[in-house]
């Protein structure tokens, strides 16, 4: 299980996350939801340690990871797949998804990445830069996943890409969740996606978390609100 506690994040002297608590169980799927600027990116990076917390705790079956350099979150079962992606332009795809293998010990590409992800074989020996945006999106996606992660957290992925592939990724993830067995943090400001990936969703506003919702009794106007400005 995975258990954020009251995390508070600053830039300096602005502070942005207010004592945010999330908990997250095994092979679940929460959305956190939130326009520009609310704090989801801040959040997200503080998860997996590129930003430090001020206060609280990030506790992965009971040990917190507050503290931790990135990698050794890693390692703990956590994965990033960032805003903007990040793959590497000039890596082949083989290359970039073996990236994130350093604390997996894995060699190779596992099978299961290039079941999911065919697009990803038939492309691996090109430049991760002549990609698509959406082949991109399912890139950090793999380099993520060779980790082996418990949680897996991206950072808006349907943000530049087309409403065709955002319902496929949608569809992967679940599928890839239920034989994996990890479980899914995602910020998103796209409802249609969310509604098809999470279990859970959470509202983020100016740093706090305002809302929370289970699927089964989610009111699409009250979370849709909250979207617009
Ligand atoms: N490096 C930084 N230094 C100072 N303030 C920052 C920095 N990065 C973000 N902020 C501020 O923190 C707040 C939250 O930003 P954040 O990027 O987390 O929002 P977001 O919800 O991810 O937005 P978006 O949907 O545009 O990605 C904003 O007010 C932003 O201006
Ligand atoms: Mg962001």
């Amino acid at each position: 299980m995975f258990e954020i506690k009251q995390i508070n994040v600053a830039y300096g002297e602005s502070h942005v996350i207010h004592e945010v608590s999330l908990t997250v169980g095994a092979n679940e799927s929460v959305a956190i939801m939130g326009r520009n600027g609310m704090g989801k990116t801040t959040l997200l990076k503080s998860l997996i340690g590129l930003l430090p917390t001020l206060s609280g705790q990030i506790l992965m079956d009971g040990q917190d990871l507050a503290g931790m350099p990135s990698y050794k979150r890693v390692k703990q079962g956590l994965a990033f797949v960032p805003q903007g992606r990040m793959v590497f332009p000039f890596l082949t795809v083989e290359q970039n998804i073996l990236t994130g293998a350093e604390h997996s010990g894995h060699r190779t590409v596992p099978d299961y990445i290039y079941r999911f992800f065919p697009v990803l074989q038939e492309m691996k020996h090109r430049k991760g830069g002549n990609l698509s945006g959406g082949q991109q999106q399912m890139l950090a996606i793999a380099r993520a996943l060779i980790s082996d992660p418990k949680v897996l957290i991206l950072d808006e992925p349907t943000e530049g890409i087309q409403p065709s592939i955002i319902k496929e990724l949608a569809q992967t993830l679940n599928l890839l969740r239920k034989e994996r067995g990890f479980a899914i943090v995602v910020s998103e400001q796209v409802l249609s996606f969310a509604l098809d990936l999470a279990d859970r969703f959470l509202v983020i506003d100016r740093g706090r978390i305002v809302h929370a919702e289970a699927r089964a009794e989610l009111d699409q106007d009250r979370v849709r609100s909250f979207l617009t400005i």
